[in-house]
């Protein structure tokens, strides 16, 4: 068990999306959420070498600068036949038109280059990061293994949704309600995307 997080803290994130998606996962355990955009806070660069490492920068900085418990995530799509690639660079093979075809093509493409047999395999990683303003941390990571599919399929989600099915599914997440995909079930059974099994390891650890 954890350090136990209660009262309010900050979501280091500038992505609406992100925040209300937060908003709504810590609501059930009377936790109040500000953002670091609602805060003023800036945006660290974000130069670790993998998704814990980038999440810790930004929690840290957060924590520092609000001197209130802070939170942050960072996640991405690992193709195991390109060495894990995008990985940390997922939002940026969008481009600055955030361009997700654009990407899941270039996945495509790069893969089939390769020579690598299908299925090509693929996961998606989350990770979470609570920092403390005196400095204490606790570390949370959620990863769903599946199949590239191409074309990609459905238009549920947003990124690399289409392109991805989860082990044990016969439809990609962009064809998943978001229930579906990011639920975390009542039941206390295993949720399905990264970001829900990753936030049921932070839920076990600081919320129970
Ligand atoms: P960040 O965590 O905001 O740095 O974004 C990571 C990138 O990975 C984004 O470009 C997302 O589109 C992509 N990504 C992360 N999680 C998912 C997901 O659940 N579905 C599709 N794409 C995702």
């Amino acid at each position: 068990m954890g350090r136990r997080l209660s009262g309010k803290i900050v979501i280091a994130t500038h992505n609406a999306g992100k925040l209300r998606e937060m908003r709504e996962l810590l609501a059930p355990y009377g936790i109040e959420a500000v953002s670091a955009g609602e805060l003023g806070l800036g945006e660290p660069d974000e130069t670790a070498s993998d998704f814990a490492g980038n999440a810790l920068i930004k929690a840290q900085s957060a924590a520092k600068a609000a001197n209130l418990p802070a939170f942050a995530d960072d996640s991405g799509l690992c193709v195991e036949a390109l060495g894990g690639a995008p990985g940390i660079l997922s939002a940026r093979w969008a481009g600055e038109a955030k361009d997700f075809y654009a990407a899941m093509d270039r996945i495509r493409r790069e893969v089939e280059a390769t020579g690598a047999k299908k299925p090509w395999r693929a996961y998606f990683i989350s990770a979470l990061a609570l920092c403390w303003p005196d400095g204490h941390v606790e570390q949370f990571e959620g990863r769903v293994d599946g199949d590239l599919v191409f074309p990609p399929m459905g238009t549920a989600g947003f990124g690399y949704d289409p392109c991805f099915r989860p082990d044990g599914h016969e439809r990609t997440f962009g064809e998943m309600t978001a229930e579906e995909k990011h639920g975390i079930p009542a039941d206390g059974s295993r949720a399905l995307s990264h970001r829900a099994r990753a936030f049921q390891a932070l839920a076990r650890g600081c919320l129970a």
